[in-house]
């Protein structure tokens, strides 16, 4: 049996060479607490209370950051749960005949599977030249049946920030709720300066959801949603009469006492100081990266507002295959397609250096007609 895990181990990708992942080596702070409530079952907290308390505290940590009080909410599987139970709460709450959410076409595809799963109509709006939602096309989407409308804070391919300020003001004036996708961008905005509102301090905003198991260091599955009011995560709420616990509000049944155990463990011990640190690196390392790569004439399709990086090169599916080759792991955009980099608390300055002189030699090659 050894030999079979050991020879699937051997199969994986090391993260030295992924440039294209938004998950990163957990903590070991992290790793340590999973390992200590590998057994437990948030499916029915009644019998985990313990394990359960840290998970309300990760809430409420989380909450506090994006300047919420009391958080109402609950440790998800990752941004895709995140983003279905959102969604679901607030069909619940409105129910319409026909629901439609407006969503920014730079959308993850969660959207997608939320529109299948939950038969609701997904309408995406335009984005503007910073890959940002264009509100008036968002305004142009609404209609009675508008259930939700959703703001990205770090999309998915150019890690671009929406204006939520917008979307929130656009969602008072019409009374619909407003979901912001913090997904990757939720652990690291808070840290950066300048950086507009994008949480709680809106008025608008009725949930928030980020990934601990992105940015956060913890372990995987770790997603968080926070409601701002309670009828929201009620709006949840399935009985289970065959368990100890009376009731539900995850999309999952058995769900990992594990992950919350960890995330409550890497967000105390390194604390917002200590997190800001590690993004302040993440966010050098872009910039290093891209002073290196214009000097070669290789430049962003946009400004980066985090460590998400999308360059603009020729035949960039030519090229990533190329890298490929050379072990690189990176992906691709969609519109327009260029090469997409996520520069993670693994990624160090010397693997950096090496990729990027690998990426010159394959841009220069291709450039000659290689
Ligand atoms: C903005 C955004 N939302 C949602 C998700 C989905 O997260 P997960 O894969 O953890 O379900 C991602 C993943 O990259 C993301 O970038």
């Amino acid at each position: 049996m050894d030999d079979i895990l050991k020879k699937a181990e051997s199969e994986n990708f090391t993260y030295d060479k992924i440039l294209s992942s938004m998950c990163t080596i957990p903590h070991p702070v992290a790793v340590r607490a999973h390992l200590r409530f590998i057994h437990s079952n948030l499916g029915d907290p009644a019998l985990f209370p313990g394990t359960k308390k840290l998970e309300d505290e990760t809430v409420s940590m989380i909450g506090s950051l994006f300047h919420l009080k009391r958080a109402y909410g609950y440790l998800t599987s990752g941004g895709t749960e995140s983003n279905i139970q959102a969604v679901r709460a607030y069909r619940n709450l409105l129910s319409v005949e026909k629901p439609n959410i407006v969503v920014p076409q730079s959308a993850h595809f969660s959207f997608d599977k939320i529109s299948d799963l939950l038969k609701i109509e997904v309408r995406k709006a335009r984005l503007n030249r910073e890959y940002q939602v264009d509100s008036d096309s968002v305004r142009s989407l609404l209609d009675e049946n508008t259930v939700c409308i959703v703001g990205i804070a770090g999309t998915t391919e150019f890690g671009q920030i929406d204006p939520i300020e917008e979307l929130s003001e656009i969602a008072e004036e019409n009374k619909i709720p407003l979901h912001v996708d913090a997904a990757f961008g939720g652990l690291i905005i808070p840290f950066l300066s300048g950086s507009p509102k994008f949480d709680f301090q809106l008025s608008g905003v009725t949930s928030v959801s980020v990934d601990p198991h992105k940015m956060g260091m913890s372990t995987i599955p770790s997603g968080c949603l926070i409601f701002r009011r309670k009828k929201y995560l009620d709006a949840l709420k399935i009985p289970t009469p065959y368990l100890v616990s009376k009731e539900q509000y995850s999309l999952s049944g058995t769900r990992p006492g594990a992950s919350a155990a960890a995330t409550y463990a890497v967000l105390s011990h390194l604390g917002w100081k200590g997190l800001k640190k590690i993004v302040e690196r993440c966010i050098r390392l872009t910039q290093f990266l891209l002073e290196k790569t214009s000097e070669v004439g290789i430049f962003p399709v946009v400004e980066p507002r985090m460590n998400v990086v999308a360059l603009k090169v020729p035949k960039p599916k030519k090229v990533a295959e190329r890298l490929s080759d050379r072990g690189w792991k990176i992906s691709i955009t969609r519109k327009p397609v260029s090469l997409r980099l996520v520069i993670m608390p693994h990624v160090k300055r010397e693997n950096l250096q090496i990729f990027i002189s690998d990426l010159s030699d394959v841009v220069r090659d291709i450039r000659s007609g290689d």
